[in-house]
């Protein structure tokens, strides 16, 4: 069969591989894909989020599967086109998608399936955001409601900092449309964890849990990112924790949904804080975490492709996941003036000609070729994952193989896997 992966970052390099990889799989294409990305799959010149091309190029390819990468293209209602033109998609439909393009939304869901989550207060109003403030105890969460890039989270110290923040929402208009919403939410502690799990719209499947870095520097300083590495499976979040957070989360989530009409058929990921009182949900995401299958993926046994086509058509009923025993480690390589900016075009020494390193594998995310040599082209590069039976072993392979890459201004955290590492020494 012949199937389609919308996206061009390191999430949909690993989803290629994995269709790449399955038996009943004969070819592969990515709209629009990478450098990384046209090793494996046919690359077509088509936006992510440019719906009407998306149908057009999948009337031309008859794909039995189009698996939709991004949130962004499915809060736009890309597996609502794609399913009304006659194609399996893999992806929830727009309805469905907005536990993701609306945080208001999604906790307006959560407090009615009685899902563990940060208390909150919403506004629509610059004036009453503001007189809000007065009323609550720092540190505090500041979110924008829609779709941001991941910039529109901001955990604030003290009240100079809030004000700023309202103000970025609703007179800068940083966000744009998504920050005329606006959430102020209680700021939960703890350790977080990514559990994501296959959805049919009743059968939930979850994926072994990883645990994302989502701060640019090493210890957790500097801004968010979209995330600097991930390791897998999480030493604290062992079967029965993520089976709980299953029950807690995920199960009322999904019936919640289906009470009001609404199948959620894909993946839906629950970003939580293990706070004192038990899991609690951050923010839920309708697609593929990103560093997190670069981490999950190489551990799967399973074909990801009968699985994604089982959740599309409702019938995840009876499927199970195979796992390897091996830890992985996945470390992010960012270009220079990452989060805030990047750099294109640095030219990236280290790779093999298929832009891998042995032993390894090598997701792509920000590349592009040029003259016959990949260079970057975004913020996160290149994502390098290893696989050993010890946390201390995938660790040393995968830095052993980032320290093989280099280009200009190339930035990367050093304490990836760390705590799993001593966590995994201390017994
Ligand atoms: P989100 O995009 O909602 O996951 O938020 C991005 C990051 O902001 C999360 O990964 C957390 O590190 C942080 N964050 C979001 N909400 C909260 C909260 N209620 N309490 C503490 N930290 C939060
Ligand atoms: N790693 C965070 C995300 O995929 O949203």
């Amino acid at each position: 069969m012949l199937v389609l992966v919308v996206g061009s970052g390191g999430r949909e390099h690993a989803i290629v591989r994995k269709a790449a990889a399955s038996s009943s799989v004969t070819e592969v294409h990515a709209a629009p894909g990478n450098a990384g990305i046209a090793r494996q799959a046919q690359c077509h010149d088509v936006g992510a989020t440019d719906i009407d091309a998306l149908v057009a190029l999948a009337r031309r390819l008859e794909p039995s599967l189009v698996v939709v990468g991004p949130g962004a293209p499915l809060v736009a209602g890309a597996a609502d086109a794609l399913a009304e033109a006659g194609f399996t998609v893999f992806g929830p439909r727009r309805e469905a998608a907005m536990l993701e393009g609306s945080k208001r939304f999604a906790k307006e869901v959560m407090n009615a399936a009685g899902v563990p989550t940060a208390e909150f207060a919403g506004f629509t109003e610059y004036q009453a955001a503001m007189a809000h403030l007065s009323t609550i105890s720092f540190p505090t969460v500041i979110k924008a409601d829609g779709l941001a890039a991941g910039k529109g989270v901001m955990v604030v110290e003290a009240m100079e900092e809030a004000e700023a923040a309202i103000r970025k929402c609703f007179v800068d208009r940083s966000f744009g449309d998504a920050g005329l919403s606006v959430l102020v939410e209680e700021c939960l502690v703890g350790h977080e964890c990514s559990v994501l799990a296959l959805c049919d719209g009743d059968t939930i499947l979850p994926l072994e849990p990883a645990q994302d870095y989502k701060r640019i520097f090493d210890g957790d300083r500097g801004p968010n990112t979209g995330g600097m590495g991930c390791y897998s499976p999480v030493p604290r979040v062992p079967p029965e924790l993520v089976e709980e957070i299953i029950e807690q989360v995920h199960r009322p989530t999904i019936a919640e949904l289906k009470a009001r009409g609404i199948d959620f058929r894909g993946v839906l990921y629950a970003g939580l804080m293990l706070t004192g009182e038990g899991p609690k949900v951050l923010e839920f995401n309708v697609r593929f975490g990103d560093p997190e299958v670069q981490a999950i993926f190489p551990r799967l046994e399973s074909d990801l492709v009968e699985l994604m086509l089982a959740a599309a058509r409702g019938e995840l009923d009876g499927a199970s996941l195979d796992w390897k025993r091996e830890r992985s480690v996945s470390v992010i390589v960012a270009s220079a003036g990452y989060p805030e900016s990047s750099s294109k075009g640095d030219v990236i020494e280290g790779l093999d000609a298929d832009g891998q390193l042995e032993g390894l594998e090598v997701f792509h995310a920000g590349t592009a070729e040029e003259d016959g040599r990949f260079v970057t082209a975004g913020g996160r590069v290149l994502a390098v994952t290893a696989l050993d039976e010890t946390f201390a072993g995938a660790r040393r392979k995968a830095y052993a193989g980032v320290e093989k890459i280099s280009f200009d201004g190339m930035q990367y955290r050093r304490d990836i896997a760390a705590e799993a590492k001593e966590a995994e020494s201390r017994g």
